[in-house]
């Protein structure tokens, strides 16, 4: 059976909106919730996921620091995993970093580029994908996605549709 499907379109015209959109995914995430981030170098996925761990009350201190490498945890009103996926070579690597174990774990996952590894995410997640306006560069297009009961819903109440 084809599982449910949600899909809506925004537009965030600042690195703060695309946080405001953000901050409202971070109040909604439950343990066992699977982001994926796509979009290009510079999309605005980091700023997504800033405001995503304010909204889950992550202390903004803990928030990429510099030793960020594959997958930092932070401590919010429920762990909140944050991956970067750019810098890895392929699922071998990935599995060497104990990735597999945070999929449907105990905490939330925002996987940015995790559509570099095909496969690294289960099929039911929530997708948000971003893209530069060419013509305007503060202007984000945010197409947000959800696939399965729980992500559809969550894309649902993201985008606020009822
Ligand atoms: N509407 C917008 N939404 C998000 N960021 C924006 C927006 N308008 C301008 N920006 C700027 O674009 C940049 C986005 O950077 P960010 O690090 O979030 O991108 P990224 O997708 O994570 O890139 P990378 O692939 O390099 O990790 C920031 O400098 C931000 O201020
Ligand atoms: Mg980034």
């Amino acid at each position: 059976m084809t599982p449910v499907r949600f899909v809506a379109q925004r537009t965030t015209r600042s690195a703060s909106a695309t946080r405001a959109l953000g901050a409202r995914l971070g109040r909604l995430l439950q343990p066992g919730d699977v982001v994926a981030l796509e979009g290009d170098l510079g999309a605005g996925k980091t700023q997504l996921v800033r405001g995503t761990c304010d909204g889950a009350e992550v202390p903004p201190s803990e928030v990429s620091s510099p030793s960020f490498a594959i997958v930092a945890t932070y401590r919010g009103r429920i762990p909140v995993h944050h991956a970067d996926l750019y810098r890895i070579a392929d699922e071998d690597e990935l599995y060497g970093t104990g990735f597999g174990d945070l999929v449907g774990g105990e905490g939330a996952l925002l996987v940015e580029w995790a559509d570099r590894i095909p496969g690294a995410l289960p099929a039911e997640r929530l997708t948000i994908r971003l893209a530069h306006d060419p013509e305007r560069p503060s202007v984000r297009r945010v197409e947000i996605e959800g696939v399965g009961d729980r992500h559809a819903a969550l894309a649902r109440a993201l985008s606020g549709i009822r």
